[in-house]
């Protein structure tokens, strides 16, 4: 990247840039039902059979509970400056709301404190799709009440954290869990009803904006954010219907969240479809300032008009010359770019890439050791996007891999592997792989720079 030396005159005098990495409770802790833990939608979905790759679960995933102490040297060994997690909402709140799990905050002061020792910045993202099953069954983000309930919870958070804890973000990736969990299908809780889909939408942003209200009145020097995954949606063919369906896709994926809750309005295309659920003062109560954006992006969609689910969009093939990982997703650092500098044009607020990264097909060789070459060239190729987005005026602050660890990739299951750490899930042990070697020089390199 043009990490090297800053890219522009107003980048030099920026505070420095902050690398970091990311992971999500439930795809990381394990620990299920220990320590007074409730369940939560996503240990009922594994418990579905079909639903997840191998029938797998998050029940001990990394065991990241247990071994949060060898998590936390393996960040300082790699240096970051920061580490984004999130709460486990049903390991502090068994049923939702009502009465708190002592030992589930007190696993969460340990690591906050673990991290800060260390001298990393905890980010702590209070939604990472682990709904409290208590709350799915009174409707979930479908029922209106649930973005009141995730403020109660935002609001306990912030009292015990606050003190310690700054950067707070409300959800990650609202696009993600509303468009598979309610419509699609793929994750949980598997519902497939478009009105439904609708009013998640809307209780999900009023959740967010209620939560911001929260945190800022009880957190000094608080700095807010939201998580969205932005991503180009192009029609996988020139075909009028596909399209359309690409435009559609298009407003769900990167514009029914960060628009009203930045911009004030739901993207034109789905005004009407959502105006049924908006009650009067809802867009003021949902667009609310916040101190900074958060990216996700891995990859561009190709969509195509479908007729395979409510909405009638599906994906289609991505260009053949494109490489691709082993999710399939393309490899094209230039959308990135394009991304970081529309979006920053767009929402005027400073950047994080709060999730970059790629999945491979690690394994560990005859020496003990995990060589991911092709991990290395992905993340490459993507910060120096980042490098040339921010020469182009945008304003990118940091970027985060995803992710430390291997981890439970949802629908995936463990079949798919993230992390920059290796986890051999029978037994536990970490090896880090050439990725991390290599990302630990970038940021001593960088850190060394004038
Ligand atoms: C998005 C999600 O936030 C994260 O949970 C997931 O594992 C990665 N991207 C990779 O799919």
């Amino acid at each position: 990247m043009s990490t090297r030396a800053p890219a522009t005159a107003a980048a030099a005098s920026a505070p420095a840039f902050l690398w970091g990495v990311s992971t999500s409770s439930y795809q990381i802790e394990g620990a299920a039902s220990e320590d007074g833990k409730g369940p939560s939608i996503w240990d009922t979905y594994c418990r579905q059979p079909g639903r997840v790759t191998n029938n797998d679960t998050g029940d001990v995933a990394c065991d990241h509970y247990h071994r949060y102490a060898e998590d936390v040297a393996l960040m300082k060994r790699l240096g970051v400056g920061a580490y984004r997690f999130s709460v486990s909402w049903p390991r502090v709140l068994p049923k939702g709301r009502g009465a708190a799990n002592e030992p589930g905050l007190a696993f969460y002061d340990r690591l906050i404190d673990a991290l800060l020792e260390a001298g990393i910045e905890p980010w702590l993202c209070l939604y990472h799709w682990d709904l409290p099953q208590a709350l799915g069954d009174l409707g979930g983000w479908a029922n209106r009440d649930c973005a009141f309930w995730f403020a109660d919870y935002a609001a306990l958070i912030a009292r015990r954290t606050g003190d310690r804890v700054k950067r707070f973000a409300t959800f990650n990736e609202s696009s993600v869990f509303t468009l598979f969990g309610f419509v699609m299908g793929g994750q949980a809780p598997g519902i497939v009803d478009r009105n439904m889909f609708h009013r998640a939408i809307h209780h999900v942003n009023l959740g967010h904006g209620a939560a911001i209200d929260v945190l800022r009145s009880h957190v000094k020097d608080a700095s807010l954010g939201i998580v969205h995954n932005i991503q180009p949606c192009r029609p996988a063919t020139p075909a009028p219907e596909d399209v359309k369906a690409a435009a559609l896709f298009d407003a769900y994926w990167n514009g029914a969240f960060a628009d009203p809750q930045i911009l004030g309005a739901y993207p034109p295309l789905l005004a009407d479809l959502m105006e049924p659920w908006i009650q009067a003062g809802d867009i003021a109560r949902i667009c609310r300032p916040i101190d900074w954006f958060g990216l996700n992006h891995y990859s561009p969609h190709y969509m195509k008009a479908w007729d395979g689910n409510p909405l009638g969009v599906g994906w289609g093939p991505s260009p053949e010359n494109v490489r691709r990982t082993s999710m399939g997703w393309p490899i094209e650092a230039d959308a990135f770019r394009d991304t970081l500098i529309g979006l920053s044009k767009r929402y005027k607020l400073p950047v994080y890439v709060l999730e970059n990264g790629t999945a491979n097909p690690d394994v560990v060789d005859d020496k003990g050791e995990v060589n991911d070459p092709s991990r290395i060239d992905y993340l490459k190729s993507y910060i120096d996007a980042l490098g040339e987005a921010r020469a182009a005026g945008a304003d990118v602050r940091g970027y985060f891999i995803w992710s430390l660890l291997d981890n439970f990739e949802w629908g995936s299951g463990y079949s798919q592997r993230f992390g920059i750490v290796y986890v051999d899930y029978a037994t536990g042990q970490r090896i880090p792989k050439a990725s991390y070697h290599w990302y630990a020089d970038l940021i001593r390199s960088t850190a060394a720079r004038p």
